[in-house]
């Protein structure tokens, strides 16, 4: 079964001008689906319009098999989690801690398991060390990072990760990703990632090109990344491993096209 299917799904906000065109996609069951595309293709409205925050102008909006509408909203929106752009629209708690532990509530998880759970989605993302800290007085980063926490504890089945990972350093965001990863294998959690970070896109399982409101690709992230013509046309960056890949060529060394730092090492000192 699909955990999110639109079908001919076209939103405007003031009624004229498309933001989102006659746009189809499935995002499988248990996938890690990566959405990727400049600022203003309509990523965010996109998922908007799949938790139920925006209606759709035409077509239809199916998540784990219901079409969305006022009816199911509230029961749909058990199911999906998300975690938005910016971190600062999210808190509800005072301290890091109740503000975890506000999803948990709400999904009547048991008080004396949430205490455990609160501790150990903190940890999951480097943040064990201000539970009692007050979210107004923590940085960018550290606001998503107790962002994700809080849909780490809840374990919905889809999470929609809104460049929730953006004020994050490098090992940051490598870390997070780690977690992000490993609900996807380990608990089967649909993942749909809403990145600006190439590497990670490279790491899912679907990679969706958004562009002016309409997909203009869908595939294997090593078919949508070495599609050349694509990539330049819509001048998108090129995943490192890739970007690097290409240059090497270019100076006459014979390395083949790859998309993992770990792929281009053995590709430029082979272990056998
Ligand atoms: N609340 C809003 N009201 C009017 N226009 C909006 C609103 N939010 C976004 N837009 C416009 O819709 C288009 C798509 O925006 P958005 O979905 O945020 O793109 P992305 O997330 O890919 O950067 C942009 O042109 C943006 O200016
Ligand atoms: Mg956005």
């Amino acid at each position: 079964m699909e955990a999110i299917a639109l079908d001919h799904l076209s939103f405007s906000y003031d009624g004229e001008n498309p933001v989102l065109k006659n746009l189809s996609l499935t995002i499988p069951k248990g996938s890690y689906t990566a959405i990727v595309g400049h600022n203003g293709s309509g990523k965010s409205t996109l998922a908007k319009l799949i938790i139920g925050l925006l209606e759709p102008g035409a077509g239809q909006i199916k998540v784990l098999g219901q079409t969305l509408s006022d009816e199911n909203l509230s029961q749909v929106r058990d199911h999906v989690g998300i975690v938005f752009q910016n971190p600062d629209n999210q808190f509800i708690g005072s301290t890091v801690a109740d503000d975890i532990a506000f999803g948990l509530e709400n999904h009547c998880v048991p008080t004396e398991d949430m205490q455990a759970m609160i501790e150990e989605s903190a940890a999951k993302v480097g943040m064990s060390a201000y539970l009692d800290a007050e979210p107004t007085n923590l940085s960018g980063g550290q606001k998503q990072r107790v962002a994700i926490a809080g849909i780490l504890a809840m374990a919905p089945d889809i999470i929609i990760f809104d460049e929730s990972t953006s004020m994050l350093d490098p090992q940051g965001k490598a870390s997070v990703n780690a977690q992000i990863r490993k609900l996807n294998q380990e608990k089967n959690i649909t993942i749909l990632s809403i990145t600006h970070d190439m590497e990670e896109a490279s790491q899912a399982e679907q990679v969706v090109v958004l562009d002016q409101g309409e997909v203009a690709a869908v595939g294997r992230p090593e078919d949508v990344f070495m599609n050349e013509e694509l990539m330049s046309r819509l001048r998108l960056e090129l995943p490192f491993a890739l970007k690097a890949a290409k240059a090497f060529q270019k100076a006459g060394l014979n390395v083949s096209p790859v998309l993992s730092t770990e792929a281009l090492v053995e590709e430029l000192c082979p272990s056998k």
